[in-house]
């Protein structure tokens, strides 16, 4: 079993989209769960969970109030499991502050996980509480880039916390790589930040680029991954051929 975090403090980038659509492609092959831990719940809401009829979420594990265990959903995908998030969770900096521990409370519920995998962890957009707990629990981290405008801004911060991480809580994080997302050939800039990125994270980098592709912005309004919404399109090409990259490097 393998722990990985979704991770990019900036929001935007393509965190969830990845997250969501790469574990309905290797959900195909392997047993998958993944962990909403943003306050937003878009990868909840985007694998078709109703947040209103949750009573329990990630909010109350992170708080010691349940078991991961128990918050577990199944999926309309039988490989795909989801662990909720609601907006409880927004409050969490400030209802852990003198918690001991607080940094752990995942990676402990996670040890007594067992039946997966993979288990992914869409992180949310900062480099808080929840994001460290996410990095603490986990083996590596993908990192989505987008291929905008100031795409390698804030990367240096972002590796300078997992640098911290590795330092303190948990020595063996690795970087499981870099997807490149909302890529546009048609764009002049696409092609230059692409250049940019593999410059600076070099192998790291999958050779798996996502495109940038409406279908991909559809799907979540529907509570589906683009397989189930859209097999044909250039964004499930994309997310199966990186879920085939990932299992090559992950053997
Ligand atoms: N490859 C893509 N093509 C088109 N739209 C995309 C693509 N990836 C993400 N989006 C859209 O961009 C927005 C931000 O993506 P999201 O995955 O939610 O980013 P993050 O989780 O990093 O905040 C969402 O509206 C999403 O539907
Ligand atoms: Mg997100």
């Amino acid at each position: 079993m393998k722990i990985i975090s979704v991770f990019n403090q900036k929001g935007g980038v393509g965190k969830t989209t990845t997250a969501i659509n790469l574990c309905a492609a290797l959900a195909k092959k392997k047993k998958i769960l993944l962990i909403d831990l943003d306050p937003q719940g878009n990868a909840t809401s985007g694998l078709g969970i109703q947040k209103k009829q949750l009573t329990k979420s990630i909010y109350h594990v992170i708080c010691q109030e349940c078991r991961l265990k128990d918050v577990i959903c199944p999926t309309e995908n039988d490989n795909l499991d989801v662990v909720p998030s609601t907006t409880d969770l927004a409050a969490i900096d400030v209802e852990l502050a003198t918690e001991k521990n607080r940094e752990e409370h995942l990676k402990s519920e996670l040890e007594q996980i067992e039946d997966y995998d993979f288990i992914f962890i869409d992180c949310p957009p900062s480099l808080g509480l929840l994001s460290i707990n996410g990095l603490v629990a986990s083996q590596s981290v993908l990192i989505p880039i987008q291929c905008e405008y100031y795409a390698l801004e804030g990367v240096g911060l972002m590796l300078e916390t997992i640098g911290r991480i590795r330092q303190s809580l948990n020595p063996n994080l690795e970087i499981e790589g870099v997807v490149l997302s909302m890529y546009d050939g048609r764009n002049n800039l696409s092609v230059e930040v692409v250049e940019e990125v593999k410059k600076f994270f070099k192998d790291a980098v999958f050779t798996s680029v996502i495109p940038r592709n409406i279908r991909l912005a559809e799907a979540p309004s529907f509570g589906v991954s683009i397989l189930d919404y859209d097999e044909k399109s250039k964004g499930a090409r994309a997310y199966l051929n990186l879920s085939k990259e990932f299992l090559r490097k992950n053997k």
